[in-house]
C-alpha cells in the first residue's frame, strides 16, 4: 500500500483523503496516486544513484502531472513512443533530459525526437541506423545515441517481459557479432554521435544476479570496443526492471544495494580493461510508480457459487488492469470503505467485462458481509494499469487523481460517452 495509506475507523485514507470521499466526488473505478509516495521513490533512486542518471520509464505511467513530478525530482525520462514524447513535451519536460526508445521508431517519431532535441536516442536496429542518419542529416543535426545490446541473460520473469535472451525482438545480440557491427556502422554514420551502450534485461525482477551478469557483460563489451576500435564510450545505461511487492510474498530489491553492486561491477571490469569508468544510467518505471497507486472500485454484485467461492464483481476490470489476464499477475485487495468483523470468505475479484478471464485477483479473502456499494481497493496499480488501459466493451477509462496532504487533484479526467464516440465518424 502507498506510503501515506492509513486506516481510520476502518476506512482507508491515502494522502490524507478518505476513499469514501474520493469515490463520492470522483466516481469509481478511480486510479489514486499518492504523490508523496511517487516522489519519495523517485528521490530514493536519485540518492542511490547519485553519480548516475536515473531515467524514469514513462511506459509505466505517464501523464503531464507525472512528468512534472519526475522533472522536479531531478530525474530524466525514458519515452518509448512519439505519444509518450508528446505528453512529456506538453508537460514542459526538458527535451535534453529525455531518452527515446523503441524497436520500430517511425521516421516521423525520429524526426520529432531530433527536431525537439531529445538528449539520447537508443538505437535498436540496423534499419534505424540508416533512418536516423537520414533524419539527422536532413535536420543538419548530430543526435547523441546509445546502441541497445542484448547480453543473452535469461531474466527470471514472465516471458513476455524478458528482453535480453537471443530469441526476441529488441536490440543487437552481443553473441552473434551484431552488436559489434552496429557499433561500427554507427561510428561510420556522420550525423550520429555514439556516446554509449544500453542494456535492459526485463521487468519485475527480484534477483540481483541477472542485473549483475548483464552489467558485467556489457562492461566487458565496452572494454572490447575500446581495445578493438580505440573508442571510449562514456555511457552505460543498464535499463530498468526492479520488481515491486504485489503480494506479501514478493521481496523487492533496494535501489541502494543494486546501485552499489552495479557500480562496483562496472568499475572492476573497466579497470581491468584499462578504460575510464563510464557514466551509468538506469531506467526504473514500475519501482517508482507501481506502489504509489491504488485502484478504487465499487462492488456491484456478490455471487456465491455454492461450494466453490464467491465472485465479487466491481465496476472496472481487465480494461483498467489487464495484468492479471495477460501475465497471471497477483494483486492484493481489501475492503476499504468500512471495518468488518465478518468471517473471511474465499473470493475472486472480477470485473464487468464479457469474458470469464476478466479477473483482477484470483484468490483472496474478503469479509463475508461484503455487499453492493462497498469499496474495495487493489494495491500497487500505479504502473502498467492506466498505461495499458483500454476501452474494451466500450467502458470509459477511469479518472486518475493525485492525493497529497489532504488535498486531491484530478490529473486525468474520467472518459465519458462523448469520448467513446469522439473518433467514431461513422
Ligand atoms: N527500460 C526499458 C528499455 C524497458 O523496456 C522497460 C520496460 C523499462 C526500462 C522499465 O521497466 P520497469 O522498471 O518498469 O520494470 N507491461 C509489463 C511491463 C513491460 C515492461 C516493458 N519495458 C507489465 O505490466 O508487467
Amino acid at each position: 500500500w502507498p506510503a501515506t495509506a492509513r486506516r481510520t475507523d476502518g476506512e482507508l485514507a491515502v494522502g490524507g483523503v478518505g476513499v469514501r470521499e474520493l469515490a463520492a466526488t470522483h466516481g469509481t473505478p478511480l486510479f489514486v496516486m499518492d504523490e508523496e509516495d511517487f516522489r519519495g521513490r523517485a528521490r530514493d533512486f536519485r540518492t542511490a544513484f547519485s553519480d548516475a542518471d536515473v531515467y524514469y520509464a514513462g511506459k509505466a505511467l505517464l501523464t503531464k502531472a507525472v512528468a512534472r513530478w519526475v522533472a522536479e525530482e531531478g530525474l530524466k525520462l525514458d519515452v518509448s513512443s512519439g505519444g509518450e514524447l508528446a505528453v512529456a513535451l506538453a508537460a514542459g519536460f526538458p527535451a535534453e533530459r529525455i531518452g527515446m526508445h523503441g524497436n520500430n521508431k517511425s521516421t516521423a517519431e525520429l524526426h520529432r525526437a531530433v527536431e525537439t532535441g531529445v538528449g539520447r536516442v537508443i538505437i535498436d536496429s540496423f534499419d534505424e541506423i540508416e533512418r536516423l542518419e537520414a533524419v539527422a542529416a536532413g535536420l543538419d543535426a548530430r543526435p547523441k545515441v546509445l546502441i541497445r545490446v542484448t547480453t543473452g541473460v535469461e531474466a527470471h520473469t514472465h516471458e513476455f517481459v524478458a528482453t535480453a535472451h537471443d530469441d526476441q525482438k529488441f536490440g543487437f545480440a552481443m553473441s552473434t557479432g551484431a552488436a559489434a557491427d552496429a557499433v561500427r556502422r554507427v561510428l561510420d554514420a556522420q550525423h550520429l554521435d555514439l556516446v554509449g551502450l544500453h542494456s535492459h534485461i526485463g521487468s519485475q525482477i527480484f534477483d540481483t544476479s541477472g542485473f549483475e551478469v548483464a552489467a558485467r557483460r556489457v562492461a566487458r563489451f565496452l572494454a572490447g570496443v575500446h581495445e578493438d576500435l580505440g573508442i571510449t564510450l562514456a555511457e552505460l545505461d543498464l535499463g530498468g526492471g526492479l520488481g515491486i511487492a504485489y503480494t506479501s510474498g514478493d521481496d523487492p530489491l533496494d535501489p541502494k544495494t543494486i546501485a552499489e553492486s552495479l557500480t562496483s561491477i562496472v568499475r572492476r571490469e573497466c579497470e581491468e580493461g584499462g578504460l575510464p569508468m563510464p557514466r551509468i544510467a538506469v531506467e526504473p518505471g514500475r519501482a517508482i510508480a507501481g506502489p504509489a497507486g491504488i485502484t478504487l472500485y465499487e462492488v456491484g454484485t456478490v455471487k456465491d457459487v455454492e461450494g466453490i467461492r464467491t465472485y465479487v464483481s466491481v465496476d472496472g476490470g481487465m480494461s483498467d488492469n489487464i495484468r492479471t489476464a495477460l501475465y497471471g499477475s497477483e494483486y492484493t485487495s481489501q475492503l476499504v470503505s468500512r471495518e468488518s468483523d465478518a468471517e473471511p470468505m474465499l473470493s475472486r475479484l472480477v470485473g464487468k467485462h464479457c469474458e470469464s478471464g476478466d479477473i483482477i485477483v484470483h484468490d483472496l479473502y474478503l469479509p463475508a458481509d461484503l455487499r453492493p456499494g462497498d469499496l474495495v481497493a487493489v494495491a500497487a496499480t500505479g504502473a502498467y494499469c492506466y498505461s495499458m488501459a483500454s476501452n474494451y466493451n466500450h467502458l470509459p477509462r477511469p479518472a486518475m487523481v493525485a492525493v497529497r496532504d489532504g488535498s486531491t487533484r484530478v490529473i486525468v479526467r474520467r472518459e465519458n460517452e462523448e469520448d467513446l464516440l469522439r473518433l467514431d465518424v461513422g
